[in-house]
C-alpha cells in the first residue's frame, strides 16, 4: 500500500524539491503552505507525472494553533500519514531591536511552535503502529549564535536540539527523527530573509535546493539523526567546539556583517 508524506513549506524551495522526491518513489502527499495557487499547480504536475494522490492544505503556519488546524484537517479528510516533513521556515536579517515584534513572534511560532506541535500530534498518532519518519529542517545556523539574525539562529538551534532528543526518545516507538542542516541554498529564503546582503552569502558556495533536499530525503529514509549539507559546512560545527563561546559569537558576527 502507498505511503503518505505531509510536507510543510512545499510550495517553493527545498520543500518543493522534497515533494518531487517522495512522488518519484510513489508516495502520496499532503502539501502545506500559504500559496494555494502554487500548491494547486504542483499538485497537478505531481499527479500527472507520478500517478500519486496529492492533497493540499493552504495554511499560515505562523499563526497560533495552525498545527492543530492542519492535523484536524488531515484527520477529517481521512488521510493516514507515514512521514512528516517540517520544512516551512523563514528568517529576517537585521538587528534584533530594529524588527517589528510581530516578525519575531511569527518566526518563533512558525520555526518552533508549529514544528514542535506537528511533531507531537503526528508522532502520537503513529505511536501504536511502531512506524513513522520525521524530517525537521534546521540549518547550519543551529550550531552558533547569529548576531544580525539572532532569533532565526536561535530557532534553528531549538530545532536541532529538540529533534536530536526526540530521535533518542522515539527509539522506543520506532519513529525516526532526522534533522537536516543546510547551509546557504538557492531558494526564496535569501530574498525573504534579506540575508543576501550578508558576507556569509556573498563568500560561500550556494547549494542547489535539489541536492539539499536529496541529502535530507536519503538521511530520513535511513533514519540518520543529523545530516549537514556540504563539506565546509561540516567543518564549522566541529571546529567551533574548541573555541571559547565569546570568540564564536564574535566570529559569527563578522561573517554576518554586510
Ligand atoms: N535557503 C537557505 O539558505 C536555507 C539554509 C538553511 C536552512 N534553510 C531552511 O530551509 C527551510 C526551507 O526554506 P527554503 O530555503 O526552501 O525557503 P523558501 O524558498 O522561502 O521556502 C519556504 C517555504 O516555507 C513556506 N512558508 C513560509 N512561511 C510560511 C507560513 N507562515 N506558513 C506556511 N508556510 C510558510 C513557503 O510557502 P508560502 O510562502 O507559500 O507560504 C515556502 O514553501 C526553512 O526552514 C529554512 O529556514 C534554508
Amino acid at each position: 500500500m502507498s505511503k503518505t508524506a505531509l510536507i510543510t513549506g512545499a510550495s517553493k524551495g527545498i520543500g518543493r524539491e522534497l515533494a518531487f522526491l517522495f512522488a518519484k518513489d510513489g508516495c502520496n502527499l499532503v502539501l502545506v503552505a500559504r500559496s494555494a495557487d502554487l500548491l494547486v499547480t504542483l499538485k497537478e504536475e505531481l499527479e500527472e507525472d507520478y500517478a500519486v494522490s496529492v492533497h493540499i492544505v493552504a495554511a499560515d503556519l505562523s499563526q497560533p494553533d495552525a498545527a492543530q488546524a492542519v492535523f484536524s484537517e488531515v484527520k477529517t479528510r481521512g488521510i493516514d500519514t507515514d512521514y512528516l516533513v517540517n520544512n516551512a521556515g523563514f528568517g529576517n536579517y537585521g538587528r534584533f531591536l530594529d524588527a517589528e515584534w510581530n516578525c519575531h513572534e511569527r518566526m518563533i511560532t512558525l520555526n518552533i511552535t508549529t514544528l514542535t506541535h506537528l511533531t507531537y500530534l503526528f508522532a502520537n498518532d503513529w505511536k501504536g503502529r511502531k512506524a513513522g519518519r520525521i524530517l525537521n529542517v534546521s540549518s547550519t545556523a543551529a550550531f552558533q549564535p547569529g548576531p544580525m539574525m539572532a532569533v532565526y539562529f536561535a530557532t534553528k538551534s531549538f530545532v536541532l536540539h529538540l529533534s536530536e532528543a526526540l530521535a533518542h526518545e522515539f527509539g522506543q516507538e520506532q519513529i525516526s527523527v532526522t534533522t537536516l542542516c543546510p547551509g546557504p541554498t538557492s531558494t526564496h529564503f535569501g530574498e525573504v530573509s534579506k540575508m543576501n546582503a550578508s558576507r556569509l552569502v556573498k563568500h560561500v558556495r550556494i547549494a542547489g535546493a535539489g541536492e539539499v533536499a536529496s541529502l535530507g530525503y536519503k538521511a530520513m529514509m535511513r533514519g540518520k539523526p543529523v545530516v549537514i549539507h556540504g563539506q565546509m559546512n561540516k567543518l564549522a560545527p566541529f571546529g567551533i567546539r574548541f573555541l571559547p563561546r565569546k570568540w564564536v559569537t564574535r566570529l559569527s558576527a563578522k561573517i554576518m556583517q554586510q
